[in-house]
């Protein structure tokens, strides 16, 4: 019962109900392979990441007979089973662009779709390039750490001599829902997040902003585009402003997740409402986090949101570093941009940076006897 089927028309991990865990990494081809180191790579880690999914070990297992050599698994999943992982994978930008001299080192430069622009930067950015881009990613997410974290694992074993994993990031709590199964998670600031999410019951919205259709070329076609951000947020601060003042900033009430304009959780935004203390005032923030980021102010454009919850240790000053690896998947990546661009005089960016980055094209499923991103090939 704990697993999610491999195959299909669009790649697992989008709409799947969204786990627990995350382990995202993200790979970079070594210089000098060519278009067939890697189309073995994705051959190899189609077969790897349907072994993975289905909660059975890789190749011959952990265990296999000739004890001169060093066992195909690892072996430390041994007996977690599926634990709901999915294996999303992404392909880089850079991987169209020339390299070492080569003008189109892996031959795919004529199926490069229209809409894979870099991104741009944006006000407030402090990207760190060693958090950022990649020619290859790959979103691990499972109820279990060790299930994820087997899993990037050994797909980084496999890569060995044709890519190598230049990051990666564990979050360890959801903080979207992605099925109304689901109740809403909560991010650290304390807030409920992914209550306006993409559902995967919204079949129109899920054609219309995020999966690519015919506009794409043939191996983006019911594919996405995955935006990773990992924002730090100083919560020191933050746990500092009265509960008024967050409450302010999101837009909607700390505990229950409404709207300031009234409602519970669920109830539509009415940016028209007046304060009732302050009537001169509207009730939701100008630049609230919740009318800048709201469709109704992005030209109607709504985004998957599929992130989670990371703490990388914490620095001297006594303060964790804490944040949000915020992942969205849209049709274009053009639609992200449009957002972010509106969350520049957001209230929220006293208390947060972007540290990282990165856009990916996530091809469409892999159809049985298929391997990854094949049609990229074809
Ligand atoms: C909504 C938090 C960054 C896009 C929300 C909500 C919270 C929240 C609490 C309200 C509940 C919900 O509908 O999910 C945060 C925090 C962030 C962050 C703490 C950074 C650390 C971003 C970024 C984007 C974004 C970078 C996209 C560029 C959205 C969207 C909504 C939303 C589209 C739904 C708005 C609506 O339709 O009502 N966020 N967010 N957020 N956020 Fe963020």
């Amino acid at each position: 019962g704990s697993v999610v089927p491999f195959f299909g028309a669009h790649q697992a991990g989008i709409t799947t109900p969204a786990q627990d865990r995350l382990h995202f990494a993200a790979f970079r081809m070594l210089s000098g392979t060519t278009r067939d180191d890697l189309v073995a790579l994705l051959q190899e880690w189609t077969t790897a990441a349907a072994s993975l999914t289905s909660g059975r070990s890789i190749g011959t297992g952990s265990e296999p007979d000739n004890a001169l050599l060093p066992p195909d698994d690892t072996g430390e999943a041994e007996g977690l089973h599926a634990a709901h992982l999915t294996l999303t994978f992404g392909v880089g930008r850079a991987l169209f662009d020339p390299r070492d001299g080569i003008d189109d080192p892996y031959g795919i430069r004529a199926r490069l779709p229209q809409a894979f622009e870099p991104l741009p930067s944006f006000a407030f950015d402090l990207l760190e390039p060693d958090q950022s881009d990649g020619d290859l990613c790959v979103q691990a997410c499972a109820d279990d750490p060790q299930v994820a974290v087997h899993a990037i694992r050994n797909l980084a074993r496999i890569a060995a001599g044709s890519a190598h994993l230049v990051w990666s990031q564990l979050g360890f709590g959801r903080t979207s829902s992605t099925t109304r199964a689901q109740d809403t998670p909560r991010n650290l600031f304390g807030f409920k997040d992914g209550t306006a999410n993409v559902m995967s019951e919204e079949r129109e919205a899920l054609d219309e902003f995020v999966w690519a259709g015919s506009e794409a070329p043939a191996w983006m076609n019911g594919g996405s585009y995955l935006v990773a951000r990992k924002i730090q947020m100083t919560i020191e601060t933050w746990d500092r402003a009265s509960l008024g003042e967050q409450e302010r900033i999101i837009g909607r009430t700390k505990l229950a997740g409404g709207p300031l304009s009234g409602g519970d959780e669920f109830a539509a935004a009415d940016f028209t409402a007046a304060d009732a203390v302050d009537t001169a005032s509207p009730a939701i923030d100008m630049a609230s986090h919740l009318r800048l980021a709201h469709p109704t102010n992005n030209a109607g454009v709504r985004l998957l949101r599929r992130g989670y919850n990371y703490v990388d240790g914490s620095n001297t000053l006594g303060q964790l570093g804490a944040g949000l690896f915020f992942i969205s998947y849209q049709r274009d990546p053009a639609a992200f941009v449009r957002v972010q661009r509106s969350l520049k005089s957001d209230l929220l960016n006293e208390y947060i940076r972007h540290i990282g980055s990165g856009l990916w094209a996530v091809p469409r499923g892999v159809r049985r006897g298929e391997y990854l991103a094949q049609a990229l090939f074809e």
